[in-house]
């Protein structure tokens, strides 16, 4: 209808907001001239859009001390230096007090370890969006009386749906399949409030759906509606699923989850009151983001460490994090037991630059969550690199614990002296990289117990590098078989999860053109079905990368996310921000929606989807429950949790025509 230039500018977030009955739409965008400026624009005809130039910030950056910290301290790593830092159009999509808290207690903290207080609140005024985050407000509070006691899923619980982790659901607990995906629509949306990434897979139950954010908080919403019964802040972002847990005697269901802090919580579903919350961390650099699993009256959490991280700074003596398992006993979060996946690290050397200690071994980071072998008595998890040389045996490996006291049963390592950390990413900062740095193959995705139609069992593992193991848990993890379905990299290959059946795995491979290439073996993103006995691929449905003029991950169907396969159905989320339904016996696909677009929310009027990483589908009785949105390796924010569910058939009026 009308166009408006607004030279200079470039366009970061378009949404539409009602006002006395009309709808206006609002437009952020960042000045090309002056970057870490933005302005935002309520649009409503183009003579509106030119009188109403809202919240302008001076366009005068070098009057700025924020934004001449940025480009001191900040700059190197978040303008594209270390792919994985969040865009510095992300890190704009942040209220101040984000920003404030990632440099004061957050994620960022060591990088900001040298900055006084004053210097911290410059760089978040400069770069933070919002005076206040608007986490702080409940805008669509449920009328609280009328949900009853929650009674926990039975289908559903943590990261991988059941003790196996196989991301999978049968007709027994939902009722999409091949025949009515067709009917499947969007239901509601809950924006998430002061992020750009959500990545906490939702939980839950017969009323309500609970997620984790980025600011920390726990929203306990309606699943049928979206308002809001109750919300619970922890201390940190959480990364984690959020489990919960079916009654014990005399108790109602439990929350359980983990926050980068590496603090373990135990809610009360109904109410949001705390039970419990324990420290399991033990390193400054401790967090978790693997999803911790619940089994049998026990939490068993992964280990994860943002100490990749530190290692830039050639000061940092690299590096002293262990990777592990801790269990803790679910009604009181006591301590059961802690295992490491590396030794004690000693003083093995200097750094290359040869004015800081050297650290080994160190890593073997647990980014998953923990698989159960009921039968065995075992649990599994996969390990990521090591951070400093020497490397152990146990990086980039498939470890068996006990579940009764976390001895380690065996270990089955895929690549051995994988040694690397973000050092070798930055130039002029190299001191800590290993050398040779390695190539950062981690385990990301969950292994997952399988049965073959004859009964037995195997454990299939994905890895970064592209590579598909089966090992067999009858010995001692033997390998089965093994095939390698992608390019790999440090992004994936198999990046965060698999799914199966009876006889049968379905691979989703990423294969980003933004990995790094050690050679020139083309990439094959799309989905793979393997029967579980030997290996052999039943299908293959490859998707095409394809030249397109807009954000480059728009034309990137990677699949990075986990995929979830219910019934006769595998649903895998891209980086391009579709979600698609594949037929499980075909490999044909089905169904698709663009998840990339403003919404109607029901809460916030900033819902915008993005990207598709990590988390996949939570899958239950006729709906489904997936984030959209990302802020790293340059990929597309976001901020919404998006609840499908199938159509409903028109009610048969009884008293007739
Ligand atoms: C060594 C590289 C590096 C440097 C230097 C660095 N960052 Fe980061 N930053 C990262 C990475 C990587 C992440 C993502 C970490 C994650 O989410 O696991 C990140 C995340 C963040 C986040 C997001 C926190 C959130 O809630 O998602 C903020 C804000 C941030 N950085 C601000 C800064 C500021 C301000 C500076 C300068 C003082 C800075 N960073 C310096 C690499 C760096």
């Amino acid at each position: 209808l009308w166009t408006v230039a607004a030279d200079g500018f470039i366009v970061q977030f378009v949404n539409t907001v009602s006002a006395g009955g009309r709808k206006i739409g609002m437009v952020s965008m960042a000045n090309n001239r002056a970057p870490g400026r933005t302005a935002v624009l309520a649009v409503h005809s183009a003579a509106f859009a030119l009188a109403c130039l809202v919240d302008a910030a001076p366009l005068d950056a070098e009057d700025d001390p924020g934004a001449a910290l940025y480009q001191r301290h900040c700059a190197a790593c978040h303008e594209g230096g270390v792919a994985e830092a969040p865009s510095r159009a992300a890190l704009e999509r942040l209220s101040i007090d984000a920003v404030y808290a990632a440099l004061t207690d957050g994620i960022m903290q060591s990088q900001a370890a040298a900055l006084s207080d004053t210097e911290r609140q410059q760089l978040a005024s400069a770069l933070g969006q919002r005076r206040h985050g608007a986490a702080n407000t409940v805008v669509n509070a449920c009328d609280t009386t009328v949900a009853g006691e929650s009674k926990a899923s039975l289908s559903w619980q943590g990261w991988g749906a059941d003790a196996g982790n196989t991301r999978s659901v049968d007709g027994r607990f939902s009722s999409i399949n091949v025949s009515n995906v067709d009917a499947l629509e969007l239901s509601w949306v809950f924006a998430i409030p002061d992020g750009s990434r959500p990545r906490s897979q939702p939980g839950i139950d017969s009323h309500r759906v609970y997620l984790g954010s980025q600011s920390g908080i726990v929203y306990a919403l309606d699943r049928y509606s979206g308002c809001e019964y109750w919300r619970f802040e922890a201390a940190a972002e959480v990364r984690t699923a959020i489990s919960v847990v079916a009654p014990r005697e005399g108790e109602g269901s439990s929350l359980v989850f983990a926050d980068m802090d590496a603090q373990v919580y135990a809610l009360d579903a109904d109410s949001g009151e705390i039970r419990w919350r324990v420290s399991a961390g033990d390193h400054p650099a401790a967090t978790i983001t693997g999803s911790p699993k619940v089994h049998d009256g026990r939490v068993f959490v992964p280990l994860s460490s943002s100490e990749v991280l530190s290692a830039v700074d050639p000061a940092y003596p690299c590096c002293s994090f262990r990777g592990g398992v801790v269990a803790l006993d679910l009604s009181s979060g006591r301590e059961l037991w802690r295992t490491h996946t590396v030794a004690q690290p000693q003083n093995v050397g200097k750094s290359r630059n040869g004015a800081t200690a050297r650290w080994a071994p160190s890593g073997a980071p647990v980014w998953n969550s923990p698989t159960i072998d009921v039968d065995r008595e075992l649990l599994y998890v996969g390990t990521g690199e090591n951070y400093s040389r020497p490397a152990s045996d146990t990086s980039d490996a498939i470890i068996a614990l006990s579940l009764d006291d976390g001895e380690i049963a065996w270990v089955h390592q895929a690549r051995a002296e994988d040694a690397w950390n973000v050092a070798c990413l930055v130039e002029d900062r190299r001191d800590n990289c290993p050398d040779p740095p390695g190539p950062d193959f981690d385990f990301g995705a969950q292994p997952i117990l399988l049965h073959t139609p004859g009964g037995e069992d195997v454990l299939v593992a994905g890895q970064k590098s592209g590579d598909v193991y089966a090992l067999d848990p009858a010995r001692d993890g033997r390998l089965l078989w093994h095939k390698k379905l992608g390019h790999g990299g440090f992004n994936g290959g198999v990046h965060w999860g698999l799914t199966g059946g009876v006889g049968v795995v379905y691979v989703p491979i990423s294969d980003s053109p933004h990995n790094e290439h050690s050679d020139k073996a083309p990439l094959r993103p799309g989905l793979t079905a393997l029967n579980l006995e030997d290996g052999s691929q039943r299908w293959q449905h490859r998707l095409s990368i394809t030249a397109c003029d807009e954000h480059d991950y728009r034309c990137y169907p990677s699949l990075s996310a986990a995929p979830t396969r219910v019934n006769d159905l595998v649903f895998a989320g891209g980086l391009d921000g579709f979600l698609q339904a594949f037929s499980a016996d075909t490999g044909e696909l089905l169904w698709r929606f663009d998840t990339v677009r403003p919404y109607d929310a029901v809460n916030l009027s900033e819902a915008v989807g993005g990207s598709i990483d990590s988390d996949g589908p939570v899958i239950d009785g006729d709906q489904l429950f997936i984030n959209s949105g990302y802020d790293k390796f340059g990929e597309i924010p976001g901020n919404v949790l998006l609840v499908f569910r199938l159509a409903q058939e028109p009610e048969l009026k009884e008293d007739g025509p």
